[in-house]
């Protein structure tokens, strides 16, 4: 057996699966507190529950940590948490981000790290800390990433030297190089104003990267459960989905993520591209908007619906929403990169405003919003052969009949599953092959059955982008 964990933004969750066929085993999950801002040892708190509700993980022979991107976790000398995390969905660091563009220019980081500096990013985090927590940031003495903290906890080490990450998590700090492969301390040193900073050591995708000590992991097995590197959240459902070169993924959950799996590094100075690695030695180019599920949570709220309600609601209403278009911004957004942004309704009138079409025009916004990921993808000269649409958004019978026809394609849904918990044991049942193997690198993936896929399709309706791309512009002028 093997276990993968997904440490998100709102909740941690295990699944236990049979390492050589991938089937469900067992799973649980236990809430955390959620926001931009929180404290690394909440996590690990819910990761204890989560694994006591998935039946414990005595019995498993390896494990990997799956979570959610870019957050600071600071540790001091002695590997306590300097503050709360700050996280992927926090903009206060977008004045910061705007500096480190500034000095040394989009192109330099986009070639150095394969992204632009967004408020989302670790080195603009840290930046932030150097300027308003002086007293915080000089306590600092290691920086990591939630996967790695968890992964970290479960080895029972309190030394930073046994921090280990890899390098799909590893490319969204904005100080290291996917292309190359390694950290570039001059830029943190950049963004921090210092560099002797404790980083995580980077291993490889299938390296056994330690044994799990804690939570009883592994009692039951001979020499304790072995630990993956653990992947940063897109990469880890790709891993599950065996995502390859042409294969896209939207994934529709508190940040709404365009995903491709691309042999080659990419760097896109325009910013829209974030160039990440992925968890087999890929790179796994991202666009990643901050407004998309909870979007759908505010208007269910604003109309006092329930899940169900909202997508009947949209389901009533045209293709358009008549007209009506929701700039989706209420968390300020990261694609495009404005952290002080808000959102607005636009084109009302005496006819159209109906609680459907307000529910319709909400579906449509954050699918519009992910569609100019996809023609950026596409304008990189990448290969858009499929479309696969995730998370717990893309359940909705309204999301499957609005993404067809605003991206204008068929889009595949596959069987539902917690892909990064599974893509994360699919990485733990590698690391044990891989281990039987010797240890030698040339391990496959194991070949685990996916599920079946549907199919969902819409007449394209080209107006409902046409009209998000005319009226989200004249919102943004106005509020500038
Ligand atoms: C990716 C990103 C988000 C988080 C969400 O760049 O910021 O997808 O990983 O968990």
């Amino acid at each position: 057996l093997v276990a993968g964990i997904d440490s998100s933004t709102q909740s941690c969750k295990v699944v236990v699966r049979d390492a050589e066929t991938g089937a469900l085993v067992r799973h649980g999950s236990a809430p955390h507190p959620s926001g931009t801002e929180v404290d690394p040892r909440a996590w690990w708190d819910a990761l204890e529950v989560a694994a006591r509700a998935a039946g414990g993980l005595e019995d498993v022979s390896a494990i990997s940590v799956g979570g959610q991107q870019h957050g600071m976790v600071a540790l001091d000398e002695a590997g306590e948490v300097v503050r709360p995390a700050l996280l992927w969905n926090d903009s206060r660091s977008g004045g910061a981000s705007a500096d480190l563009v500034a000095e040394l220019g989009a192109q330099a980081w986009a070639e150095g790290t394969g992204t632009v500096p967004v408020a989302s990013i670790t080195a603009t985090k840290l930046r932030w800390l150097a300027q308003h927590e002086p007293e915080n940031a000089a306590r600092v003495a290691a920086v990591c990433l939630p996967h790695d903290y968890l992964t970290w906890r479960l080895t029972g080490s309190t030394s930073l030297a046994d921090l280990v990450t890899d390098a799909s998590d590893a490319s969204g700090t904005g100080y290291y190089s996917g292309a190359t492969g390694g950290y570039r301390r001059d830029l943190l040193a950049h963004a921090f104003g210092r560099d002797d900073v404790v980083l995580p050591r980077v291993a490889g995708p299938r390296e056994a990267v330690g044994v799990a000590t804690a939570l009883r992991a592994g009692a039951a097995v001979e020499g304790g459960a072995l630990l993956g590197p653990g992947a940063g959240d897109n990469a880890a459902a790709a891993l599950a989905l065996g995502l390859g070169p042409g294969d896209v993924a939207i994934s529709l959950g508190t940040s709404g993520v365009v995903s491709a799996v691309v042999a080659q590094p990419v760097a896109d100075p325009s910013g829209t591209v974030a160039g990440f690695s992925d968890a087999t030695g890929n790179f796994l180019p991202l666009v990643v908007t901050v407004n998309c599920a909870q979007v759908l949570d505010a208007a269910r709220r604003v109309l006092g619906v329930d899940v169900d309600e909202l997508a009947a609601l949209a389901l009533a209403a045209p293709a358009g929403a008549q007209g009506v278009v929701l700039a989706p911004y209420l968390q300020g957004e990261r694609t495009p990169n404005l952290p002080d942004a808000t959102g607005a309704l636009h084109g009302l009138t005496l006819e159209n405003w109906t609680r459907e079409n307000v529910a319709r025009a909400a579906f449509e916004a954050i699918v519009s919003a992910l569609a100019v990921g996809i023609d950026a993808v596409r304008d990189l000269g990448l290969d858009v052969a499929s479309i696969r649409l995730l998370g717990g958004a893309a359940k909705s019978p309204a999301l499957r009949q609005v993404a067809p026809s605003v991206l204008g394609s068929d889009v595949l849904l596959p069987a539902a599953g917690e892909y990064v918990a599974d893509g994360a044991a699919r990485q733990a049942a590698w690391v044990l092959a891989a281990q039987r193997d010797g240890g030698d690198g040339d391990t496959a993936l194991p070949a685990w059955e996916t599920g079946a896929v549907e199919v969902a399709s819409a007449p394209a309706a080209p107006h409902v982008r046409e009209q998000y791309a005319r009226a989200v512009p004249l919102h943004l002028d106005r509020a500038a």
